[in-house]
């Protein structure tokens, strides 16, 4: 199951905007997506509480520092949003769950120095350095107005880790993420320019998104010319998923009341063990 994750120590710099975002975007690709909030300010919980329900639905995944959950059956993609200030042990723990991390950067010089700090910690943990989980940077706020943009890109060159794009300051991202939305919801005259910044991030991604699946070895050729068998076409769900209304609806998690911190009150129900269903789990989330 493919995991991004989104990272840097600094707040404010575009963590929950991004996250929200590749959660819509694979929930348009009519993928089962769950986007587990590990921030304690729970930004996206509270912007998915907010989204339309008529919209591609996208899970919502009650996860704290200390409490990872079980993978529920039937999702097929995780996005992560992280709080900030994370490192060691917690940040260690969210790399070995995930196939990829983005971490967004803002321009000012201590942004820049922040994003260069979390790079130093993220290059050194294995699994970053062997290339099993991807990274890049991506500029954040960007005003065209100024030289940010300049100044951000010669930043990055001078990193080991791929600025993929950089995304413009506008208050569309703001007033999207006030009702539950993403710039994907909106109607593409609306967002042309953005689109275009947001193109290279999604095919950095799409090799991770979707993995090219090992063709199965050719089947001898029949001897007669089989009849052709149309199959009905099936039209991608555009709602929730049965295991995501489940936990929407708190079928199979039930959340007894918001804490702060330490560990969330979870109601777990037993799931099928993921290999069953053919799902690979990574190991850190099975806990
Ligand atoms: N491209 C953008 N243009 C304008 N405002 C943005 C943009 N990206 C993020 N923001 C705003 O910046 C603030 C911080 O972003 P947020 O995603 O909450 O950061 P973090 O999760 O790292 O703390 C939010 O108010 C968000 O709406
Ligand atoms: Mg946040």
């Amino acid at each position: 199951m493919p995991v991004i994750a989104v990272v840097n120590r600094k707040g404010g710099s575009g963590k929950s905007t991004l996250a929200a975002h590749l959660a819509a975007w694979c929930a348009r690709q009519g993928h089962a997506v769950m986007l587990g909030d590990v921030d304690r300010q729970q930004s996206t919980r509270s912007w998915l509480r907010r989204r339309d329900p008529a919209l591609p639905g996208i899970a919502p995944w009650g996860i704290d520092q200390k409490n990872v959950l079980r993978v529920p059956t039937g999702i097929t993609h995780a996005v992560l949003d992280t709080p900030g200030g994370m490192h060691g042990f917690e940040l260690a723990r969210v790399v070995m769950a995930a196939d990829a991390i983005l971490v967004p950067v803002c321009h000012s010089v201590f942004d820049r120095d922040s994003a260069a700090a979390t790079l130093e910690e993220l290059l050194a943990l294995p699994r970053v350095a062997s290339g099993r989980c991807r990274l890049a940077t991506v500029g954040m706020r960007i005003d065209g107005r100024t030289r940010a943009g300049e100044t951000l890109k010669a930043w990055a060159a001078t990193t080991a880790v791929p600025m993929v794009s950089t995304l413009r300051e506008t208050q569309l991202y703001v007033k999207c993420l006030e009702r539950g939305l993403t710039l994907f919801d909106l109607p593409a005259a609306q967002v042309g320019a953005d689109m275009l910044q947001w193109q290279p991030i999604l095919d950095w991604l799409a090799p991770v998104l979707e993995p090219v699946r090992p063709v199965p070895a050719a089947a001898p050729a029949p001897l007669q010319p089989q009849p052709r068998v149309l199959q009905p076409h099936t039209p991608r769900p555009v709602a929730l998923r049965p295991a995501q209304d489940a936990l929407v609806h708190g079928a199979r998690l039930t959340m007894l009341g918001a804490r702060p911190m330490g560990k969330l009150a979870v109601v777990e129900e037993p799931t099928l063990p993921s290999a069953a269903l053919g799902v690979h789990v990574p190991q850190m989330l099975r806990r």
